[in-house]
C-alpha cells in the first residue's frame, strides 16, 4: 500500500500537528537552561512522525475541543514517547546507535545522560499535563495523569518493554495470544492513551476511540516489525534487520510477511469499522488508520 493514497486533508493535517507539538516542546524546554541533559531532550524530542501527538489533537477536535488545549497533552505523550525510544535504545535495551536519522542520545552524549534525559522527559510529561491551558477543571487533568501513569507503567509500556526483552531469551517462542498483549502493552498503551485524550477532555464515551487505537496500536507495531525486515534504514531513520537476530517475539517471526500484512490489513479495517459513530468528521482518523500500515519510516 502507498503513502500517495493519503488524503492531502489528513496530510496537511499530520504536519499541522507535529509542527504545533514541536513548538510546544520547544517552548517547554526554552526556560530550562543548556545543561547537556536538557540538550539531549531537546534533542531527543525533535522529529519523529508525532502519530501519538496527531491521536490526541484529532480525537479531541472530533469532540470539538481545540488545539490550543489538546496540544499540552499531545506534547505530552511525545514527551513519554521520546523517553521510552531514548531508554529502548540503551545497550542494555536494544543497542542502537541511529534514531530518526541521528546517533541516538547515548551515542552523541553517554548512557548516564540518556538515562537521565529519558527519566526527565518522563516528569516533564506529567507536568504538561498538569497546565491550566489542558482543561479549567483539575480533576480533568488529573484523570489524564493518572491514566498515563498507567499506561507507561508496569501496567502497561514499561511491562510491554520487560516481555519484549524477556522475550529474547525464553526457552520457547511466544504464542501468537502472548505477542498481541506484549505489543498492546509496549505500543498500545501510548496509542490508547492518545487516542482517548479527546473523549477524555470533553467529558465523552471513549469507547469507540478505544475499540479504533486497539486495533491501529496493533497493526502500528505488526508494521514496525514488518519494517525491520524489510524497510529502508534511509527511510526508517534506524537500524532495521536486527529483530530476529536478536531473538524478538514479533509477529513477523510468528506468522511470516504475509500473515503479518494481512493481520495488520484486517485490523485497519476494524479501526475503520469502529468510528462509523462519528460519521465523516472522523475521515482523518479513518486515514490515520491507513498511514500506520503504509509507512515507511
Ligand atoms: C517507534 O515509534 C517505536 C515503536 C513503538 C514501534 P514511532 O515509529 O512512532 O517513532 P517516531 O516517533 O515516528 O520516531
Ligand atoms: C519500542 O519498540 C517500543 C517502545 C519504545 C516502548 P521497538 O524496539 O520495536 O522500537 P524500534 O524498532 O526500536 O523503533
Ligand atoms: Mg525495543
Ligand atoms: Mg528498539
Ligand atoms: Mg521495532
Amino acid at each position: 500500500m502507498k503513502r500517495e493514497r493519503l488524503s492531502g486533508v489528513f496530510q496537511e493535517r499530520l504536519k499541522d500537528c507535529a509542527a504545533q507539538v514541536s513548538a510546544r516542546l520547544k517552548r517547554e524546554l526554552a526556560a530550562r537552561g543548556e545543561a547537556p541533559v536538557v540538550e539531549a531532550m531537546r534533542y531527543a524530542t525533535a522529529g519523529g512522525k508525532r502519530l501519538r501527538a496527531f491521536l490526541v489533537m484529532e480525537s479531541a477536535r472530533l469532540h470539538g475541543v481545540e488545539d490550543g488545549r489538546s496540544v499540552h497533552a499531545a506534547a505530552a505523550v511525545e514527551a513519554m514517547h521520546a523517553y521510552s525510544l531514548v531508554h529502548d535504545d540503551l545497550p542494555c535495551m536494544d543497542n542502537d546507535d541511529l534514531r530518526r536519522g541521528r546517533p541516538t542520545v547515548h551515542i552523541k552524549w553517554d548512557e548516564a545522560t540518556a538515562v537521565l534525559a529519558g527519566d526527565a522527559l518522563q516528569a516533564l510529561a506529567f507536568e504538561m499535563l498538569t497546565r491550566e491551558a489542558l482543561h479549567p477543571d483539575p480533576t480533568v487533568r488529573l484523570g489524564l495523569v493518572a491514566a498515563l501513569a498507567r499506561a507507561a507503567g508496569a501496567g502497561g509500556m514499561v511491562l510491554g518493554q520487560a516481555r519484549d526483552i524477556a522475550a529474547e531469551s525464553a526457552d520457547r517462542p511466544l504464542t501468537l495470544e502472548e505477542i498481541t498483549e506484549l505489543q498492546a502493552l509496549k505500543t498500545g498503551a501510548l496509542i490508547g492513551w492518545s487516542a482517548e485524550a479527546g473523549p477524555h477532555l470533553a467529558g465523552a464515551d471513549p469507547a469507540p476511540m478505544r475499540d479504533y487505537s486497539r486495533a491501529i496500536g496493533l497493526a502500528f507495531q505488526i508494521t514496525d516489525d514488518i519494517l525491520d525486515v524489510e524497510g529502508d534504514v534511509s527511510k526508517a531513520g534506524k537500524r532495521l534487520g536486527k529483530d530476529a537476530a536478536a531473538g524478538k517475539a514479533t509477529f513477523v517471526s510468528l506468522l511470516g510477511l504475509e500473515g503479518a500484512r494481512a493481520r495488520a490489513r484486517a485490523l485497519v479495517d476494524e479501526a475503520q469499522a469502529a468510528l462509523e459513530t462519528y460519521g465523516e468528521s472522523a475521515d482523518t482518523l479513518r486515514q490515520a488508520a491507513l498511514f500506520v500500515i503504509s509507512r515507511e519510516m
